[in-house]
């Protein structure tokens, strides 16, 4: 065959692979709202960087007529790309090929791609639309399915994992965006569940739907499967976009470093205006966030998930950190089960990546309660107290104002490792509040006083105790508290220790791993 002859053969068998689908499934794909694979990975990349491999690939099944149905790339594009101008591998499952299903080859693309990932350094993107296992294939499927999620688990902490889904995802095939690091669900396209309506409704004789199930809404405030929810896929693209621009390449890089004009020093008294002096009134956390980081700019993650507790990305004199904060404006801050689990998992993320932790503390304990106890507030909360003792990353603390008890401990106490406490003269740090001690230490006293002069009793007595206790110089005598500072500095002094902090040097005892509590 002369040279012409090649290419052209070459070239006939490119566009089979890259316009294999016929219009009649892509016009299908847009009807219901949805993109094509590769119209999702332009969006999601910078223009034009987009370098596919495995391009010829495909399945290699036999059952139910399937040799004659083999199509150029099968049922997902694989490759890599630039994010902001950084390195990226992404997988984008096809729907129109075979409904997306993950067939033995598209298991080994995707593996490819996330092994590629690893190899360089690099995060991986995993666009997700797809029936799950490839049914005509049985266990070859199966066992692609379990490929990828060896991978997900071995290289999780090493390499940023991102799932967007935006389409169907269901059966086993959830498991691999749940081992990832970052959800995103797009509204009215995206479900995830492991059974869905019909095997529901067959086994426990429920009508429900798919949304109801396993949408987006659901995700992202019940369940915690998913980070965000996307109003649209374009959204999807942009947040994801926008969260790299927070977080490494790999384990290694170190936290990212984000221009800003915003002065490092710069005074923030109006946080004066901002926290009531009065610890038992309201106010919100991310107002005071917002006035401490650069720009005022915040990136929140997981908004609608237990809201008492507050976590997101933001950069102080360029130095992006990871911030916890409680949250007054609900259950008055209290950490319950789903808050020491959502803090949890971001502290570990950003230990993992290197990313400093910034906990601004304002916390009346853990939430008390019958639900509570039942739902393992013990075994949820003694997660964060974990996540918190093994993180080695720079870790900053600043108590706003109430630090009682546990969770004193759990958010960032100096017992656990913390380098640099500090606190607010607003600051109360104690077992637990006032009016709850007072009523436990003079309880026998009260018993034996007239009932007119119990009140003025218990008064004298809150206050004698608020000014033993509830402030934040007696542990500052100790120095568990190194040092109290006027709020109207607290930027400035959290970037001045974030600045020598970021070549702390520090690591765990060797082992195989620790057992994080259930
Ligand atoms: C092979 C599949 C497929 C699958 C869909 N298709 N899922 N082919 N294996 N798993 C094919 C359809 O036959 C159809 O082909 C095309 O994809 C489009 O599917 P439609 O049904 O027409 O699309 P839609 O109406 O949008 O419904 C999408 C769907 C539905 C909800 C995903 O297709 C569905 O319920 N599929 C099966 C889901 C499932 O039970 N999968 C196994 C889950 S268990 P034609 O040629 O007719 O257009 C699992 C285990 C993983 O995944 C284990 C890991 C440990």
């Amino acid at each position: 065959m002369s040279i012409a002859n090649v290419i052209n053969d070459y070239n006939k068998r490119l566009e089979q692979a890259l316009y294999s689908n016929d219009n009649e499934r892509i016009q299908k794909q847009h009807s219901k709202g949805k993109l094509t694979a590769r119209e999702r990975i332009n969006l999601l990349l910078d223009e034009g960087s987009f370098v596919e491999i495995d391009r010829f690939v495909v399945h290699r099944c036999h059952n139910f007529g399937m040799e004659k149905k083999k199509i150029y790339g099968d049922a997902v594009v694989v490759g890599k790309g630039k994010i902001n101008g950084r390195t990226v591998f992404v997988f984008s499952q096809d729907f129109t090929v075979f409904g997306g299903s993950v067939s033995k080859a598209a298991a080994e693309k995707i593996c490819k791609v996330i092994d590629l990932a690893y190899k360089t350094g690099a995060p991986v993107v995993g666009i997700n639309d797809s029936g799950g296992a490839r049914i005509q294939e049985g266990v070859d499927s199966l066992a692609g399915y379990g490929e990828i999620f060896l991978r997900n688990v071995r290289y999780s902490g090493t390499i940023p994992q991102i799932s967007i889904i935006a389409g169907p995802c269901a059966g086993g095939a959830v498991y691999s965006p749940a081992l990832t690091d970052f959800v995103v669900m797009v509204k009215d396209i995206a479900n995830m569940f492991v059974t869905g309506p019909d095997v529901v409704k067959a086994v426990m004789g429920v009508e429900t739907t798919k949304d109801e199930l396993g949408g987006a809404e659901i995700h992202t405030t019940k369940t915690q499967v998913a980070t965000y929810a996307a109003v649209t896929e374009e959204d999807a693209y942009a947040w994801v976009r926008e969260l790299l621009n927070f977080i490494p390449s790999n384990n290694a890089e170190g936290p990212r470093i984000i221009e800003s004009r915003d002065d490092p020093n710069r005074e923030v008294s109006h946080v004066y205006n901002l926290v009531p002096s009065d610890p038992l009134k309201a106010y919100d956390v991310k107002k005071v966030i917002e006035a401490m980081v650069d720009d005022a700019y915040f990136f929140e993650l997981q908004e609608n998930f237990a809201p008492n507790i507050v976590i997101g990305f933001a950069s102080i004199g360029g130095i992006v950190v990871g911030i916890v904060a409680n949250q007054p404006l609900h259950f008055a801050g209290a950490i319950d089960c789903k808050a020491a689990v959502k803090a949890a998992r971001f502290v570990r993320f950003c230990n993992a990546f290197q990313i400093p932790i910034l906990t601004l503390v304002d916390v009346p304990g853990f939430m008390p309660g019958i639900e509570q106890e039942h739902s393992g507030i013990i075994a949820h909360g003694a997660k964060l107290l974990f996540a918190y003792s093994e993180a080695t990353v720079p870790k900053i603390t600043v108590i706003l104002r109430k630090a009682y008890g546990g969770a004193y401990i759990v958010m960032g106490s100096k017992h656990l490792a913390t380098d640099i406490n500090l606190a607010w003269p607003t600051a109360e740090i104690a077992v637990m509040g006032p009016e709850g001690a007072v009523n436990i230490l003079y309880k026998r006293k009260f018993a034996n006083l007239k009932k007119e002069e119990v009140a003025l009793a218990r008064k004298a007595a809150v206050e004698e105790y608020r000014q033993n206790f509830a402030n934040p110089y007696v542990a500052a005598q100790t120095g568990y508290i190194d040092d109290v500072i006027d709020p109207k500095d607290t930027r400035k002094f959290i970037y001045k220790h974030l600045e020598y902090l970021l070549t702390k040097r520090d690591s765990l005892p060797p082992k195989k791993n620790g057992n994080i509590p259930l």
